[in-house]
């Protein structure tokens, strides 16, 4: 049997990356899948391609800097299917690579609107729902970067550590109505995030940044999406409060990089 069968499931970030990943696996686990981003055509092509395979798939556009966006995302999904089981706040930018001293106010801002405060309005607007159905599961998308220093990236770690303290916080403050409340923190996965930074930052660096990795390499998107369907099913019933790191290792044990000498 389907791991998700009958559930409902939100997915933020959905048209591309881990997101398209997680919402792939859990519309094949029997999820009726609810798709939100900014990249309407790409999410609305996933969503067809996703029914055309047989599975329940709907994308709604939904800038997730924009409250009235989340709502009207996670308020379709009820409406649609009468109920709410699972909600994966996964959309996010990369702003980094600059020390703090030379970060605008405006990147700070529009960087915490996007990866923060999203979690938030998510979490916002999905837990009365689930609090009326007394279950559900939510996953924030966390990242290594919440756990180990890189250099330039003090707002974007800054942003995962708030969200997985808030990840704790509430799955203490849900978990007598049924709700579990838990993060994922990928290493470096291979997604357009990565193909843009890795650019970004040139040749031998990347290749280094490959190998700190204690698995040799970096992480597909299908490997998170393995997660997020644990963490979703009920195979995870007594799992809440918890940060899965999906990092081949990265943040297990420092690691001797020869090229870094
Ligand atoms: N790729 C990695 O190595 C990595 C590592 C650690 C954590 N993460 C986290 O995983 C999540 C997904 O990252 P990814 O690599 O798949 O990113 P990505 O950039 O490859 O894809 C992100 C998706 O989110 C969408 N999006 C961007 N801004 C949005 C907005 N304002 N509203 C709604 N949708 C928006 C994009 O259109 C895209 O479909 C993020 O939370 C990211 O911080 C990624």
């Amino acid at each position: 049997m389907a791991r998700l069968e009958g559930k409902t499931a939100v997915i933020t970030g959905a048209a591309d990356g881990i997101g398209h990943a997680i919402a792939e696996a859990m519309a094949r686990e029997g999820a009726h899948v609810f798709l939100g981003d900014i990249a309407d055509k790409a999410g609305e092509d996933f969503a067809a391609a996703l029914r055309a395979a047989g599975h329940d798939a709907d994308y709604v556009h939904c800038d997730v800097a924009q409250e009235a966006d989340i709502a009207r995302l996670i308020d379709s999904a009820v409406k649609k299917t009468r109920r709410l089981d699972i909600m994966v706040n996964n959309a996010a930018i990369a702003i980094g690579g600059m020390p703090v001293h030379e970060m605008t106010d405006e990147q700070w801002h529009r960087l915490i609107a996007v990866n923060l405060t999203s979690v938030f309005r998510g979490c916002k607007f999905a837990l009365p729902y689930m609090i009326a159905q007394k279950s559900g599961s939510i996953i924030n998308m966390a990242s290594a970067q919440g756990h180990i220093g890189l250099d330039g990236w003090t707002a974007y770690a800054g942003a995962k550590g708030a969200v997985m303290a808030m990840t704790r916080q509430m799955a203490v403050e849900f978990g007598p109505m049924n709700i579990r409340v838990n993060s994922i923190s990928p290493g470096t996965i291979n997604t357009p995030m990565n193909d843009k930074l890795i650019k970004e930052i040139g040749g031998n660096l990347a290749k280094t940044w490959v190998k700190m990795h204690p698995l040799g390499r970096i992480g597909e998107p299908s490997e998170v999406a393995e997660a997020a369907v644990y963490l979703a099913s009920d195979a995870a019933g007594f799992t809440t409060g918890t940060d899965l790191r999906v990092d081949g290792g990265l943040t297990a044990a420092p690691r001797y990089v020869p090229e870094l000498l």
